[in-house]
């Protein structure tokens, strides 16, 4: 009986690492990005840029288009503000997270590949490649920043109505990959209290 309580606590234990370590993790590399950017424009006297759920949405979803693919390999991914990316899944990624273009074509898609996500190349492969003249630009108001693997996708968004990125209708945009992290957190959650009852009776 002593051992079982023993193989449970270190469960219970592991299950809490878990639950601590993961999603918290991926919310702050991007976060940290975008401080980053803060700053780099700070540096400018440009305002900050705020941040843009739905436009992370997109982020989030052009990212996984591109995680299997190595580093050299960004066809078709980044736009010039008016255009659309190349890919043939780009309506059904604005259609998941509730976009149209006629709110987005003035943003721009810029996606980086660095190994491991290094913050500090990223935020260079950012700031210090063509890239820049977007995050230099007054013109940019908000960005929302997804990564999957060794992709980081960045989206700039405008205060204008063509590049702010608000839903049709105001659905939210909500994206997959959050659910799934809540959705793991309230199971996490219920199992650990199942266990800690199972443990003090
Ligand atoms: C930013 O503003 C400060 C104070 O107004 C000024 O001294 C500095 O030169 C400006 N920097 C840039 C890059 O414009
Ligand atoms: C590069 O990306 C394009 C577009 O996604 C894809 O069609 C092509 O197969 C990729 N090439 C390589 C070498 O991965
Ligand atoms: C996007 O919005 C335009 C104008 O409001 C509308 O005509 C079009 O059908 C919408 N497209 C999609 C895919 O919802
Ligand atoms: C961008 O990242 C790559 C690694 O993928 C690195 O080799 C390169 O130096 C970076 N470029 C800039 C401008 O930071
Ligand atoms: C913004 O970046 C572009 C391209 O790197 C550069 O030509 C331009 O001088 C920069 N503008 C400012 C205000 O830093
Ligand atoms: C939109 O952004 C531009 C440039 O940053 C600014 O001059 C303008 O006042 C903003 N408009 C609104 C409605 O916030």
């Amino acid at each position: 009986m002593a051992s079982l309580r023993l193989y449970l606590l270190l469960f219970v234990l592991l299950q809490l690492i878990l639950l601590l370590s993961h999603p918290v993790k991926c919310d702050d590399e991007k976060d940290n990005i975008l401080q980053g950017i803060n700053t780099y424009r700070a540096n400018l006297n440009l305002s900050a840029l705020t941040h843009n759920d739905n436009a992370e949405c997109l982020a989030d979803e052009i990212a996984d288009q591109f995680k299997n693919q190595p580093c050299t390999n960004t066809t078709g991914a980044n736009t010039v503000p008016g255009t659309e990316p190349q890919f043939s899944s780009y309506p059904a990624l604005l259609a998941k997270c509730h976009l149209n273009i006629t709110n987005t074509r003035d943003g721009v898609i810029l996606p980086v590949c660095v190994p491991n996500l290094v913050p500090s190349l990223v935020l260079s492969n950012f700031t210090e490649s063509q890239y820049s003249r977007y995050f230099n630009n007054t013109q940019y108001t908000g960005a929302g920043i997804g990564s999957e693997d060794n992709w980081m996708v960045a989206i700039l968004t405008t205060n204008t109505s063509e590049g702010s990125f608000v839903t049709a209708n105001g659905a939210s945009s909500e994206n997959g990959a959050n659910f799934v992290s809540k959705f793991g957190l309230t199971y996490h959650l219920f199992l650990l209290l199942g266990f800690f009852l199972v443990l003090v009776n």
